[in-house]
């Protein structure tokens, strides 16, 4: 069975603007096994990604989950008619907000368009279409993580959570942390595939950014995915806090120094922690893994506290990137499903060139950090891009920033009381 979002009518608009061109632009069947072969192909090729098994094709196909939204553009005139010239996959997913709570989210993926057919204008057709679309599925928000950050401000998404790589000479450290109280003990993929996704799932509404998700997105964490290459290398702990309740896991690979055996590296794939005690359990069994020198995690929250638990700062070296970008589609029903910091009323002109979010909006925050949301014709206290309202939405890019690049005019200190999270938003896979 599938869903409202799997089964609205493509977007007529993108349709017919790409119809003029020769192309033709729909909605792909999942459930039928040379569609959903023919758009997958084209869709890891777009991301230059070996050509799949027809075992992984197989798995993939019966991991789709029914809420999926399969799009593809056809030409009969290219050399493989039957794979699309360009891709897209989304479906709703419950994007966390600050207050511990979640908004529903469109998430985009999955976009390609083949070499053949590039800089012709259908990456934005294929855009704009799924931004239509969600806003007709009462979607307040869509969301993308992405390969390249040049390509979609232009359709009003900004960074909204940051992520870091972290790498620990390990030779240079010693635990100087809490003392955790349970045991790492290790486990098997498949032991984790419930027990982990129940400790993700525990831990989701705490971090701003989190996004919900099953299926492929969680079980090619634990290398259980068909044809993964890296499945073999991979290493997997469990922490269990001093009742023996699963509290955190992790992933992680190691490659040898052919040259020298003691200096391996360890690089961590997954680090869950739903306590404090979690946290510095795993992080220091990894830490002290013998043999080796160097480990490294990427996809780290920008607040990791693992530099506070050793006794050499400088042994840790990070390196930051932007990683969950956001777009606002509705501005009374995004900015009500979050809570803010302090009180008051802030009336806010949003310009956004789509026009989804464009107008003037009075913000009355009440004691509780509850908001209600109107147009308004009052005069504006502060004025801003759509894109500066995706990056002040989860909490984490300070208005000052956004002030001194261009996008925000106001009192920056007065939005930063109000919109800034106590704690910093971070989504921890790609998808
Ligand atoms: C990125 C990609 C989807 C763009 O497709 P496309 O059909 O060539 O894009 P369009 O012709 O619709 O371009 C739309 C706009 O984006 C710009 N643009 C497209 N790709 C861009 C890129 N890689 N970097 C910067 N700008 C880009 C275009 O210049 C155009 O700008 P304008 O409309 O403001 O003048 C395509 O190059 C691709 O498949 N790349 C490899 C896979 C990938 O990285 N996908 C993105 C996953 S997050």
């Amino acid at each position: 069975m599938s869903t409202p979002s799997a089964d609205l009518p493509i977007d007529e608009t993108s349709r017919a603007r790409l119809a003029a061109d020769g192309l033709r632009l729909r909605i792909v069947d999942g459930t039928d096994a040379a569609e959903y072969e023919g758009w997958f192909l084209a869709e890891t090729r777009g991301f230059h990604n070996a050509r799949p098994s027809a075992e992984v094709i197989a798995e993939r196909q019966r991991n789709l989950g029914p809420d999926r939204r399969l799009v593809g553009v056809y030409d009969d005139t290219a050399g493989i008619p039957e794979q699309p010239v360009a891709t897209t996959i989304c479906w709703p997913a419950d994007l966390t907000v600050p207050g511990l709570r979640a908004v529903p989210a469109w998430a985009v993926s999955g976009v390609t368009v083949a070499q053949t057919h590039r800089r012709r204008g259908i990456a934005r057709a294929l855009l704009e279409a799924e931004l239509r679309t969600a806003r007709a599925l009462d979607l307040p928000v869509a969301m993308l993580t992405v390969s390249e950050s040049t390509i979609y401000s232009r359709f009003g998404f900004s960074p909204a959570a940051l992520a870091r790589d972290v790498t620990v000479s390990t030779r240079r450290v010693r635990w100087t942390g809490p003392t955790a109280q349970g045991q790492v003990r290790l486990v098997t993929p498949e032991q984790l595939r419930e027990d982990g996704l129940a400790i993700v799932e525990r831990v989701r509404l705490a971090r701003p950014g989190q996004i919900s998700y099953s299926g492929h997105l969680w079980t090619r964490q634990l290398g259980l995915s068909a044809g993964d290459p890296s499945a073999p290398k991979l290493q997997t702990i469990r922490y269990d806090d001093a009742d023996g309740t699963p509290q955190g896991f992790a992933v992680y690979e190691i490659t040898e120094d052919p040259s020298d055996f003691a200096d391996h590296r360890l690089a961590v794939k997954t680090l869950v922690a739903a306590t404090t005690d979690a946290y510095a359990g795993l992080w220091r069994y990894l830490l002290e893994v013998d043999l080796v020198s160097t480990v490294t995690a990427h996809l780290r929250p920008v607040d990791e506290p693992l530099r506070w638990m050793i006794d050499d700062f400088r042994a840790v070296r990070v390196s930051e990137f932007d990683h969950l970008w956001v777009r606002v589609l509705d501005v009374p029903a995004a900015l009500t499903a979050r809570t803010y910091g302090a009180a008051g009323r802030l009336v806010i002109a949003i310009n956004d060139p789509l026009g989804f979010a464009a107008g003037t909006w009075a913000l009355d925050v009440g004691d509780t950090g509850e908001a209600t949301v109107t147009a308004t014709d009052d005069p504006a206290d502060v004025s801003m891009s759509v894109n500066a309202l995706g990056a002040l939405y989860l909490g984490g890019v300070p208005a000052s920033t956004l002030v001194a690049a261009g996008g925000l005019a106001g009192d920056a200190e007065r939005l930063d009381r109000m919109f800034r999270a106590p704690v910093e938003p971070y989504l921890s896979i790609w998808f």
